[in-house]
């Protein structure tokens, strides 16, 4: 059968040979054991609801058995044969175009070479699923294939749900991630009701369909860092022969030591699973990976001595590193974590002092005990850590929740005043005010055509947009202006596609809409083949999260998430392709919600509207409500889109003086 019509036959009415475990993939590691015997007969009973009964006899006691073996019904058996990737678009069987370019996203997110754990539906961070199991994936492609422009998937958790009549104007899908009754958002329930095949940690890009490797985190992660050197640098000097120190080479840490090569200075990484390293540094995206100690302190001291711009992976713990270095006095300028505390006890975070091996056996089969070495291994980082900030490291939290679980582990890590860290997160110091509170955030896109020619072009239509906007630039965004060129001028050259033929820039709402334009008019020309455009979670407006996107935000209001849901509402009729909303993404589940978009670009005069429309809303509903807490940066970026902007009418915040209040208390 060829590609088209295995995806038109969606789950086979034959079964497919069973498949047995493949031991050159990365897998995700086994969940702990939650469910109580009347919960796992409820589990299997859910999974069977997918096929037809006569295979019910087969199928039950293996999905049993994957339970057991597991904790989740992955349905291995119906990973489909074919590569998956994402392909041009045409390859994909469809009514819609719209739908195509869904198919070529959401494959995208489970190629070999993009996902973290492939054969778990699993994309990054350790659990952002893109589906529950193989059911949800076929029936889901066969969906899209055969849905017409006037019909909206509606998409529960990976589950779709079915397509229901709309309209053109509509979304063609709708996405929702892990969506709880707040009152049942604690970690252990989304063990307990993954574990029942009932609702899924989609991360940000991962159950979204918008993934794209980890460029989509380097551009943000060189904007940090360089930021961080700007704050750390006494007479202006760059980041030449400063050590950056860090944690991480999975799904989107492994961006970390391209960036620290981007911005000039020495990184060390430290990554404790080997698979992880190895595929790093086989993609090119760390240098070198050291084992020993001992070699890794001599090759940073000369690296430091020649200013040497190199990436360093350190294959062992991250706690080893800063404990050895603080012993050997090697000083580190900016330091920072990126290992994934919003899962600390499913393999996210992993205990100093034994072999990775002994840790995910202890993890599946000791969870208590385990728990308990990871919070004593956060005991000893955070201490390490503030070692060095005592001889003048700048430390950062890097959005993965380290220093919420590190202070939940009763680590030394909270400010005098008991409310506050010791450290900042980096949208409390650099991205909020430097760049979500103007509107700058990932904006990314797609070439559907799968051609690398199509996105050199896309890049240097993109770069030519911003050269021209910053002519007329207030000199409050010049800096970001000057950033976001220079990054597309090299993005190119710096070969970070992984997967789909994608490309991230930092822009603010006129950045995104003028680009976008010339992108369609391109596009209505034949120079380029149709676009996806879309951007992270993590950006101005989509999401809503006190100890990261949303840290900046000082009226009280970052407890909320009325910004994010309306954002979702807001593109969803203003001519968005898909939507999606999540629970969980970035800090853990219970902790964020977030959404996003895509949208298709195909030279059309319809999508030159929706894009207007959509891409203002998108980017100037945070605008708006960060202005509202009394941002000052938003409120300038706010009153500047008004006046571009005559149908917007955006409550503005008056000032009181805090003298007139302080007396009050
Ligand atoms: N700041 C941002 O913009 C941003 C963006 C995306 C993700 N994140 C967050 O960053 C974290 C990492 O994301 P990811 O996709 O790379 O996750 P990941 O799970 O793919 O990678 C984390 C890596 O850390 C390694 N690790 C765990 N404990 C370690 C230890 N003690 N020492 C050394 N290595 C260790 C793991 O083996 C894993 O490979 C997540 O919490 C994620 O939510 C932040």
């Amino acid at each position: 059968m060829t590609f088209k019509e295995q995806i038109l036959v969606g789950i086979p009415n034959e079964l497919p040979p069973h498949k047995p475990f493949d031991h050159n993939s990365n897998h995700a590691p086994k969940r702990k054991e939650i469910l109580t015997k009347e919960e796992k007969k409820l589990a299997i009973h859910n999974a069977l609801r997918y096929f037809d009964s006569k295979h019910h006899p087969v199928l039950a006691p293996e999905f049993a058995e994957e339970l057991k073996k597991y904790g989740r019904v992955y349905m291995h058996r119906f990973r489909p044969d074919y590569k998956i990737h994402a392909r041009p678009i045409e390859e994909y069987p469809h009514q819609s175009k719209q739908a195509a370019a869904i198919m070529m996203m959401a494959q995208n997110n489970l190629d070999d070479a993009v996902a973290q754990h492939p054969h778990e539906l699993i994309t990054y961070g350790g659990n952002g699923a893109v589906f529950q199991n193989w059911a949800q994936y076929l029936l889901t492609m066969q969906y899209l294939a055969n849905m017409t422009d006037e019909q909206t998937l509606h998409m529960y958790s990976g589950h779709p749900m079915g397509l229901f009549p709309s309209g053109k104007e509509a979304p063609r899908v709708v996405v929702t991630n892990g969506m709880m009754i707040p009152n049942y958002s604690q970690p252990d329930d989304w063990e307990k009701f993954n574990a029942l095949g009932v609702t899924q940690y989609g991360q940000m890009t991962a159950g979204s369909f918008m993934y794209i490797g980890p460029q989509g985190i380097v551009h943000g992660t060189t904007i940090t860092l360089l930021n961080a050197g700007r704050k750390v640098s006494k007479n202006g000097e760059g980041l030449e022969g400063k050590l950056f120190v860090t944690a991480g080479l999975g799904g989107m840490s492994g961006a970390q030591p391209k960036a620290g090569n981007i911005a000039g200075c020495v990184s060390v990484t430290a990554e404790v699973n080997p698979f992880a390293a190895n595929k790093r540094h086989e993609q090119g995206w760390v240098d070198e990976i050291i084992d020993d100690i001992d070699l890794l302190v001599e090759r940073v001291r000369a690296a430091k001595a020649t200013k040497e711009v190199v990436s360093i992976a350190y294959q062992g713990n991250v706690v080893d590193v800063w404990e050895k270095f603080d012993q050997e006095n090697i000083y580190i300028d900016l330091g920072s974590d990126q290992t994934s505390l919003h899962n600390p006890w499913a393999g996210g975070y992993y205990p100093v002092g034994m072999s990775f091996e002994e840790a995910n056996e202890m993890m599946a089969n000791e969870p208590d005990k385990f728990k308990e070495a990871v919070q004593e291994t956060l005991r000893k980082h955070a201490d390490a850590v503030n070692r060095h900030a005592a001889k003048g490291t700048y430390f950062f939290d890097y959005g993965n929740a380290f220093l919420l679980e590190a202070s939940r582990a009763g680590a030394d890590i909270m400010a005098d005043n008991g409310l506050d860290f010791k450290y900042p997160s980096y949208v409390q110091d650099i991205m909020g005010p430097m760049c979500f509170d103007y509107g700058f955030g990932p904006f990314r896109w797609v070439c559907a055509s799968g051609k690398p020619e199509d996105l050199a072009k896309t890049d240097s239509i993109a770069s030519e947009v911003l050269e021209e906007i910053m002519k007329a630039s207030p000199t409050e965004i010049q800096q970001q202006m000057a950033d976001n060129i220079q990054w597309i001028k090299a993005a190119g050259e710096n070969k970070m596609v992984v997967g789909s033929q994608a490309r991230i820039l930092y822009a603010d709402a006129e950045g995104r809409i003028k680009i976008a334009e010339a992108f369609n008019k391109a596009i209505a020309k034949g120079e380029v083949g149709p676009i996806v455009l879309g951007r992270d979670h993590h950006d101005v407006s989509g999401t809503d999260s006190p100890y990261r996107e949303t840290s900046n935000i000082y009226d009280g209001s970052r407890f909320t998430a009325d910004m994010a849901i309306h954002n979702v509402i807001g593109d969803s009729f203003r001519g968005a392709t898909w939507v999606s909303i999540h629970n969980g993404g970035g800090v853990g589940w219970g902790e964020v919600i977030n959404g996003g978009f895509g949208m298709l670009l195909d030279g059309t005069s319809e999508a030159d509207k929706r894009l207007k429309n959509m891409l203002l809303y998108d980017v100037n509903n945070g605008i708006s409500r960060r202005s509202w807490a009394r941002n000052d940066e938003a409120i300038f970026a706010i009153k500047r889109e008004m006046e571009r902007t005559p149908d917007l009418k955006v409550t503005l915040p008056n000032i009181a003086d805090s003298n007139l209040i302080d007396e009050l208390f």
